[in-house]
């Protein structure tokens, strides 16, 4: 059975709209920690509400975050870890920990708009430019580089005329949160393969 951790770095509605799917029984999950590096993210709040164990782990708390991160993940016996507007580059070592069952959310269709530097508003922004007429989401497995991994799904949305990137990351976002869990319960239902 799936044994989700989570990594995230800001508001967290990723990790929320698995939470609750996994709440009303859509996905059949266990939750077993959420781990932030930033104090401030809401992710923290939102696992807190949900009694959720919520740790901030970083470079300012620790001297090797990668290693505490490990060491409170196989605490609460997370067999696979969930990436939600993390914004660290994950240490092999973390991913070799859970034996590359290491997930990613990103916003556009890789493997165009991807690596280093393409995080936040900047994909939304490379999008528009291209002039490219779809946009989407991607699940990803997770390397030691940036939006590299092997694809495990994707979703489509429109790009507008008149989009600004804030109106076309709204609009991807919304289907973000339908995207993570429905890669994961092809996973739980060995449609969609992870080692
Ligand atoms: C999402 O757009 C995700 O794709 C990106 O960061 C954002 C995180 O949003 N990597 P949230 O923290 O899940 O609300």
């Amino acid at each position: 059975m799936l044994n989700l951790g989570f990594l995230c770095s800001h508001g967290g509605s990723n990790m929320q709209a698995i939470v609750d799917n996994v709440l009303n029984k859509n996905l059949n999950a266990k939750l077993a920690a959420v781990i932030s590096n930033n104090s401030n993210s809401f992710a923290l709040e939102r696992a807190k509400k949900a009694n959720i164990p919520a740790f901030h782990i970083s470079n300012k708390t620790h001297n090797s975050p990668d290693s505490k991160i490990i060491e409170i993940f196989k605490k609460y016996e997370a067999n696979t870890l969930i990436l939600a507007g993390y914004m660290k580059r994950v240490s092999p070592e973390l991913i070799n920990a859970f034996s590359g069952r290491v997930l990613n959310i990103h916003p556009a269709l890789l493997p165009k708009f991807g690596g280093e530097g393409m995080f936040g508003q900047n994909v939304h922004k490379a999008v528009l430019a291209s002039g490219d007429k779809i946009s989407g989401a991607t699940i990803h497995l997770v390397t030691p580089n940036y939006d590299d991994g092997r694809i495990l799904n994707q979703m489509t949305v429109p790009v507008l005329d008149g989009d600004t990137s804030e109106t076309l990351a709204e609009r991807v976002l919304q289907i973000e949160h339908i995207l993570y869990t429905d890669t994961l319960i092809k996973i739980s239902e060995e449609k969609i393969n992870i080692p």
